[in-house]
């Protein structure tokens, strides 16, 4: 066998199965305590939030719908016990956390998917399957200090990764199967009123025909009294053998306040884009362990969470944080005055989260033993 033929024992397991590469090890990576007591309740909750220990696969059913889903789960670096070890796995792993939220999610709701640039790749494809549907990416841009200069560039031969994504979709509403533009048009067709005539309709010169009722990239969701014009005239001069026009149960037609349930809430604050310049955690912000080290590597940013469950609810609307972590989101809604529900698999980061609701005047310093 000469040396071009010659595969290791890995590769040859690679290039049976290219796409299914296993994870080298479970085990997360830099876990800095491991707390061998078992929590005393394996649920937590008071007004705003709900927190259990466990898979949030099998809580989800028991969960109110919700406005908000904050995703921060595997990002194929081994980053806890269960994530993978590439992002080559990322889709099987995501695949049935995406079903289970497309079976809850409302045409009201937001998913906020958090990842690194390539395990949002790898994810993306699977969203879309599922009716998710693409909006931004935004790049949260730790800054130089994340890196401190300690990084050797000639041997990671890449420039040096100061980023994660965090990627905003929204579920697309359908109505009797179909997506709202379609719908739309459909229903104004079945009036037998021409086309032109829902610019009359709307009181626009011709808004209404090229943005309400095209097909294609200039669609435009019409405004609730735009909507109520559109509905209000179909009904009243459209075809009588067809009534009611616009209706979901065939019995009314849709309300304005009916409508406006129909796509996500959103509201970006001035100046704000999808760039943010924010510091990785900063020490103090950290929850540390009695040993001084940092609990997970992977809690985020409060205020981070606090900006998009903002732009993409109200107060009163339901969060959902599938993979808890320290609950960092859910800690965030409550003080927004937002209902959340959250699961965290492991006993460990469930007990340092819960404490962050516990004991908030000293979330830092927790004495768990
Ligand atoms: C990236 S971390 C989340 C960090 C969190 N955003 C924070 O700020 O603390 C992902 C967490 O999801 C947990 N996890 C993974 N799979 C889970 C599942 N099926 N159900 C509940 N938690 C899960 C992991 O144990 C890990 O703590």
């Amino acid at each position: 066998m000469n040396g071009s033929q010659m595969t290791t024992i890995g590769e040859r397991k690679r290039l049976s199965h290219p796409l299914k590469i296993e994870a080298t090890s479970t085990v997360g990576r830099g876990k800095a305590v491991i707390l061998d007591t078992e929590p005393a309740q394996k649920h937590w909750s008071d007004r705003w939030v709900s927190l259990a220990l466990g898979d949030s696969l099998s809580l989800y059913e028991s969960w109110e719908r919700p406005t908000v889903i904050v995703s921060d789960g595997a990002y194929g670096v081994l980053g806890f016990e269960g994530d993978t070890s590439d992002h080559l796995n990322l889709p099987d792993w995501y695949e049935p956390h995406v079903t289970a939220w497309s079976a809850a999610a409302l045409p009201s709701t937001t998913l906020w998917f958090w990842n690194s640039e390539i395990g949002w790749a790898a994810v993306h494809p699977v969203l879309e399957r599922h009716g998710w549907r693409y909006v931004g990416a935004n790049v949260w841009d730790k800054g130089k200090g994340h890196i401190a200069g300690n990084i050797n560039t000639n041997r990671i031969r890449q420039f040096p990764v100061v980023t994660e994504v965090c990627i905003q979709y929204v579920f697309e509403a359908r109505i009797n199967g179909l997506p709202l533009k379609e719908w739309l048009l459909a229903e104004w067709k079945r009036t037998g009123l021409p086309l032109r005539e829902a610019n009359i309709a709307c009181g626009v010169k011709d808004a209404a025909v090229r943005k309400y009722l095209d097909q294609g990239h200039l669609w435009y969701f019409p405004p609730v009294e735009k909507f109520g014009m559109l509905v209000a005239y179909a009904n009243q001069h459209g075809h009588p053998g067809g009534r009611p026009y616009f209706s979901f149960d065939g019995v009314t037609p849709v309300s304005e306040s009916e409508w406006a349930k129909m796509r996500s809430k959103f509201s970006c604050p001035h100046g704000v884009t999808n760039v943010w310049q924010r510091d990785a955690l900063r020490n103090g912000e950290r929850i540390k362990a009695p040993n001084g080290r940092a609990v997970h590597l992977n809690q985020k940013p409060l205020d981070l969470m606090e900006r998009i469950i903002l732009a993409s609810s109200e107060a009163g609307d339901v969060i959902w944080e599938p993979f808890g972590g320290l609950f960092s989101a859910s800690f965030a809604a409550r003080r927004l005055e937002r209902h959340a529900f959250s699961a965290e698999i492991d006993p460990t980061y469930y007990q340092f989260g819960i404490k962050r609701f516990t004991s908030p005047n000293d979330p830092h310093q927790l004495q768990l033993w």
